[in-house]
């Protein structure tokens, strides 16, 4: 295995470096993380997020330590912020290697007193924006005709739904599936692009504290399981930069399923696939 994580190393910097790559959400979080990885790596970065002023500050810093970055603010739920995107992307870069469908929110609460509008918002950006991404820069990327990737994120939570995060669940359960039809869609047009599913454990980030926006959060047991998540991600998470690597090292290996917290997903998948094939219902997990 370490041999393998080597391999998948020197194949990432072997690979990208010179490239260019499009982040969403890069503020702050994951995002970010990939951000810096990929500057490491000697990419050139554009940076995207609806948060202006940490997305300045981070490409500013970026350039501080060499790299070539620029920040462009992109609200992802705008299909024409997101084609304005891939044309400065152009212009800077004369187009985009590699695409990162990274921006994303969280709702909590029940499904039926999450406001509408926040309901909205988690389906045209956690999900929307990924489409918004695919229509903006897959035609560019198909007519450059050269090797190309996209990653979206998912996360573990793609793979079983849980209670009071309904609208996240259900984006990510989205984003799974389309990213691949996608990946057939590129073999069945013998395209030089590869897809890949980023799919997330616990990573250290700002996700769940800016959730804390509606009434619905304020019942005990919201505020628990925001709590309880938080703490997840602050006592056991990765760093994002560390979750970049694995990424990164994933992706260089070629790979679609990008699982960079095995050990959070894999216990998970059998008992799913067991309880769907026996038609047991799904049950709470203890805690509840
Ligand atoms: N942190 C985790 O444990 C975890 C686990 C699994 C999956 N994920 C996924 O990783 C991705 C990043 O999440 P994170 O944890 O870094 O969250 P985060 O809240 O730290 O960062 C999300 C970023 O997206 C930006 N953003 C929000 N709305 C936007 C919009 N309309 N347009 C452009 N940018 C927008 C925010 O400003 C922020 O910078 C999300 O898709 C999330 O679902 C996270």
């Amino acid at each position: 295995m370490v041999g393998t994580e080597n391999a998948g190393a020197a194949n990432a910097a072997e690979l990208f470096r010179g490239k260019s790559v499009v982040i969403t959400g890069a503020s702050t979080g994951i995002g970010s993380g990939f951000a810096r990885h990929a500057a490491a790596l000697g990419m050139r970065v554009v940076l995207a997020d609806i948060a202006e002023e940490p997305l300045r500050a981070l490409a500013a810093e970026l350039r501080e330590a060499g790299a070539q970055a620029e920040a462009v603010r992109t609200d992802v739920s705008d299909a024409g912020a997101v084609a304005a995107l891939a044309d400065r992307a152009d212009e800077l870069f004369g187009g985009t290697d590699m695409l990162i469908n990274n921006a994303g929110i969280m709702a909590m609460g029940y499904s039926w007193e999450i406001p509408l509008e926040r309901w909205e918002a988690m389906l045209r950006i956690n999900t929307g924006g990924v489409v918004n991404g695919l229509h903006a820069f897959v035609p560019r990327m198909l007519e450059r005709g050269t090797r190309a990737w996209i990653l979206n994120l998912s996360s573990v939570g793609g793979f079983a739904a849980a209670p009071l995060m309904a609208p996240y669940s259900a984006t990510k359960f989205a984003n799974l599936a389309l990213t691949e039809s996608l990946h057939l869609e590129m073999q069945m047009r013998g395209a030089p692009i590869q897809v890949s599913v980023v799919t997330p454990g616990s990573v250290k980030s700002e996700i769940f504290s800016t959730a804390r926006t509606t009434e619905t959060d304020v019942k005990p047991e919201v505020a628990a399981m925001n709590g309880q998540l938080q703490r997840l991600a602050d006592e056991h998470g990765i760093s994002p930069e560390e979750h970049a690597r694995r990424v990164f090292e994933q992706v260089a290996e070629g790979r679609f399923w990008v699982v960079p917290q095995p050990d959070q997903l894999d216990p998970m998948l059998r008992p799913r696939t067991e309880m769907i094939l026996s038609r047991t219902d799904p049950r709470l997990p203890g805690e509840f």
